[in-house]
């Protein structure tokens, strides 16, 4: 039992990983014994969170903006020269955008798809070599993307591209699943509901929780850092080696109880 959800000797890759959600899940994958590289459009952003983060674990600052397909390809040139090995990657980082649709930009479309659909996807490709290498039947390699609420229910954020592209996230994750289990790969979407990170701010009103907010939540509390890297964890080491192409919600009962 004490190895199940050990993690070490394990190389990970987490977008996004200097702030909010995704630096959750990189302490929680540091804490478990993992190296972990993390990632940040400010390079000096990014090697502050990894300094850091140096006291629990191996962590790697690597910039990048993951705007565009080849920005993608570049980072997996990056991780691969670094690390080499790579047995798990988290494609966290994300991008919304929220506005009336009346006025709502077309501008609002593509910048947000490929941040949040396009570039998990060609790093996915893109790393490939180096997760089928780590792979193995009893031990698969893994991909987690980090999709949304929003992308399974009508959230009435009026955040129309963002719901879109993590319902598209969704949907990769069961079709890149499929396609990947021979190849010893896992690929599993965590689906956060409502975390105090900088993209949740708005919703917050300054620190107070705003009592609307927590009644739509059947548990009755925003997410915690430890609610995040739990399941991300549990779906990377030896416990949860068996799940595939699952979605799932971590949110307080927001999707399942609704
Ligand atoms: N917070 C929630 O309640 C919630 C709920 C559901 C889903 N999520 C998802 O969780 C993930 C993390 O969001 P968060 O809540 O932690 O928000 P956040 O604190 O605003 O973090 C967003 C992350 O995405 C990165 N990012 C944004 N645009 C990027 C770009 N063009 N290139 C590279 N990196 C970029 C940011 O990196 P920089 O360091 O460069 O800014 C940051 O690490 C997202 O996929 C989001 O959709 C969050």
């Amino acid at each position: 039992m004490s190895d199940l959800f050990s993690l070490h000797g394990k190389k990970a890759l987490v977008t996004g990983g200097a702030q909010g959600l995704g630096r959750m899940i990189a302490e929680g994958l540091l804490r478990a014994g993992a190296s972990v590289a993390i990632t940040s459009r400010k390079a000096d952003v990014c090697e502050t969170a990894a300094a850091e983060m140096s006291g629990l674990g191996p962590c790697l600052p690597l910039a990048a903006d993951l705007s565009t397909p080849e920005a993608a390809v570049e980072l997996a040139a990056l991780y691969r020269s670094a690390l080499g090995q790579c047995d798990i990657l988290v494609n966290n980082a994300g991008k919304t955008w929220g506005g009336p649709i009346d006025t709502f930009p077309d501008k609002a479309w593509p910048s947000v798809m490929a941040v949040n659909v396009q570039t998990p996807f060609t790093l996915v490709r893109e790393l490939l070599p180096e997760l089928v290498a780590a792979g193995t039947a009893d031990d698969p390699s893994r991909v987690i993307n980090i999709g949304s609420v929003a992308g399974m229910k009508a959230e009435r954020l009026n955040a129309y591209s963002y719901a879109a592209s993590k319902a598209a996230v969704h949907m990769m994750t069961r079709d890149l699943a499929g396609d990947l289990a021979d190849r010893n790969i896992t690929v599993n979407a965590v689906i956060p509901g409502f975390f105090p990170t900088k993209m949740t701010a708005h919703m917050r009103d300054e620190d107070a929780v705003d009592p609307k907010l927590l009644s739509h939540i059947p548990l009755r509390r925003l997410g915690r850092a430890d609610d995040i890297a739990g399941i991300v964890v549990f779906l990377c080491s030896r416990a949860g080696a068996y799940v595939t192409g699952a979605q799932i919600p971590v949110d307080g009962g927001v999707v399942g109880c609704g």
